[in-house]
C-alpha cells in the first residue's frame, strides 16, 4: 500500500485546476444504461471510483472507452444485470446502477453495499422508492434482486433528502409510465447535473434544484454529449489548503455558486475568497479564526468538507464546535488528528476543537476519503513530517493530489509500497 510523506510548512502559492466532479460523474456513467445510443462524457476525473464504475459497466458487457478526460459509454446490449460483491464493496455508489437497470432491463441484481467507515448508511429509501414505482424487491444471499415488468409513476415523499437515492429514483422514473413526483428531493448540484443530463437525453424532468422534482416518463432516451461539472469538494479542499498554509491559490474552473456555504464559513474563519478569471482566488492575511459549523444537506455546509474544516480549526486559537448532522459516525479523522497533537473532544454528534495554532507531524492512517484529505491538509500545515498510510482512500476521490499540491509548492511524496 502506498504512503504519502509530507514535510509541513510550505505556503501553497499558484494555480490548481479543479477536475470533474466524482459524485456527478458516477451517476452519469450509470445513466448511460438508459439508452442504447452512445454517450460521450467530457471532463471525466482520473479517479479510482471512476475506474470502478467502468469495470462495473464493462462487466455487464457495456462498451466503455476512455481517453484522458473523455469517455464513450454505449449500452447497446447487456450480458448480465448483476453488480457483483467484489465491485460494490469497493464503492457504495455502485448502488446507482439499480435504477437505470430496472428501467432498462426490468430486473437488477446488486450486492448489498453493507456498512462503511462513515456509518451504517442504509439504502432503504432507494428500495422503498423503487417499490413505490412498482418494483418487487427481494433480498437474497446478500443481493438485492429487483424486478419490475413496468415502472409506473407515483408520488414519493422522501423522509430524508438522500442524494444518491434521489438520483437513483430519478433515473428509474425517467423511463417509467406516467409522472413521478419526488418530494423532499436532494438539491445538491450533482443531483441537478443528473437531471440536466437526462433532459439532454430527451427526458422530461422539472423542479431541479428544488425540493419537488416532477419527472414525466418518456418512451425512450437518446445519446448525448455532456461536460461534467467541476468537483466542489475538491475545490473546497484546496481552498482550506490555501488557508491552512497561509498560501494564495487560484482554483481554476471552480464554481463559486456551488460553494456558497463553504466560502461564507471560510471568510468567517478569516480567509479572503473572490471570483477571478475563470476561477476562485483564496488567500489569508490575518490569523485563522475559530468558527462553529454544522453540516446539512445542500445548500448547507457539506458533510464532505467537515473533516477538512476540522483540520483547519486545529490551527486557530480558540474553541470551535463542529456538528455532523448528515452521517452518524463521520469523525474517524479525530483520533488521527489527535496523534498530531490536536485537542478535540467528541460529544455525541459534535466535535469540540480547541485550536492550539499548530500541529506536529506524525504517522497517521487514512480511514475514508474526506478524512484522508483532512490528514493531508493537517500534514501540509504541521511542523515536521507526516506519514499517511492507506492513501488508496484518497485516490478514490482526489485526482493526482500530490502532483497538484507539489505544483503549488508542497513538499509531498508518494512512496510506492
Ligand atoms: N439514508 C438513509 N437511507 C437511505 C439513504 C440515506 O437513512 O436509503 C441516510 C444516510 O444514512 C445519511 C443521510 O441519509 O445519514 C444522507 O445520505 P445520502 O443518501 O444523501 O448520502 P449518499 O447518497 O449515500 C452522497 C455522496 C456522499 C456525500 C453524501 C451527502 C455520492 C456518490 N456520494 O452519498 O459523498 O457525503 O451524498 O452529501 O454522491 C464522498 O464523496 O466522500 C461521499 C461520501
Amino acid at each position: 500500500m502506498d504512503k504519502m510523506i509530507i514535510r509541513g510548512g510550505a505556503r501553497l502559492i499558484g494555480e490548481v485546476q479543479i477536475g470533474g466532479a466524482k459524485n456527478a460523474a458516477l451517476p452519469l456513467f450509470m445513466a448511460a444504461l438508459l439508452t442504447r445510443d452512445p454517450i460521450r462524457l467530457r471532463n471525466v476525473p482520473a479517479l479510482r471510483d471512476i475506474n470502478t464504475v467502468e469495470k462495473l459497466l464493462r462487466n455487464m458487457g457495456i462498451r466503455v472507452e476512455r481517453k484522458g478526460a473523455e469517455a464513450l459509454v454505449q449500452a447497446e446490449s447487456l450480458d448480465t444485470i448483476e453488480a457483483p460483491y467484489d465491485l460494490v464493496r469497493t464503492m457504495r455508489a455502485s448502488i446507482l446502477v439499480l435504477g437505470p437497470l430496472l428501467a432498462r432491463a426490468h430486473e437488477a441484481k446488486v450486492s448489498l453495499p453493507g456498512g462503511c467507515a462513515i456509518g451504517t448508511r442504509p439504502i432503504n429509501l432507494h428500495l422503498d422508492g423503487f417499490q413505490a414505482l412498482g418494483a418487487e424487491i427481494e433480498l437474497e444471499h446478500g443481493y438485492i434482486h429487483a424486478r419490475a415488468e413496468k415502472l409506473v409513476g407515483t408520488t414519493i415523499d422522501l423522509p430524508l433528502p438522500t442524494v444518491t437515492g434521489t438520483e437513483n429514483l430519478m433515473m428509474a422514473a425517467a423511463l417509467a409510465e406516467g409522472t413521478t413526483v419526488i418530494e423532499n428531493a436532494a438539491r445538491e448540484p450533482e443531483v441537478v447535473e443528473v437531471g440536466n443530463f437526462i433532459n439532454r437525453m430527451g427526458g422530461r424532468i422539472s423542479g431541479l434544484g428544488t425540493k419537488t422534482l416532477v419527472i414525466e416518463g418518456v418512451g425512450a432516451l437518446h445519446g448525448t454529449e455532456y461536460t461534467i461539472m467541476p468537483d466542489r469538494v475538491e475545490a473546497a479542499t484546496y481552498m482550506v489548503a490555501a488557508g491552512m498554509t497561509r498560501g494564495n491559490l487560484l482554483l481554476r474552473g471552480a464554481r463559486a455558486e456551488h460553494l456558497t456555504a463553504v466560502i461564507d464559513k471560510l471568510r468567517e474563519a478569516g480567509m479572503e475568497i473572490h471570483q477571478e478569471n475563470g476561477g476562485i482566488r483564496c488567500l489569508i492575511t490575518g490569523p485563522i479564526k475559530s468558527v462553529d459549523a454544522k453540516t446539512l444537506p445542500y445548500p448547507g455546509f457539506p458533510t464532505d468538507v467537515q473533516a477538512q474544516l476540522m483540520a483547519m480549526m486545529c490551527f486557530a486559537n480558540g474553541l470551535s464546535v463542529i456538528s455532523e448532522t448528515v452521517f452518524e459516525n463521520r469523525f474517524m479523522h479525530v483520533s488521527e488528528l489527535k496523534r498530531m497533537g490536536a485537542d478535540i473532544q467528541v460529544e455525541g454528534h459534535s466535535a469540540i476543537v480547541r485550536g492550539l495554532g499548530e500541529l506536529s507531524g506524525a504517522p497517521v492512517m487514512a480511514t475514508d476519503l474526506r478524512a484522508s484529505a483532512s490528514l493531508v491538509l493537517a500534514g501540509l500545515a504541521a511542523n515536521g513530517t507526516t506519514e499517511i498510510s492507506r492513501i488508496y482512500h484518497l485516490d478514490r476521490g482526489y485526482e493526482r493530489m500530490e502532483e497538484k499540491l507539489r505544483a503549488v509548492g508542497a513538499d509531498i511524496q508518494r512512496v510506492k509500497a
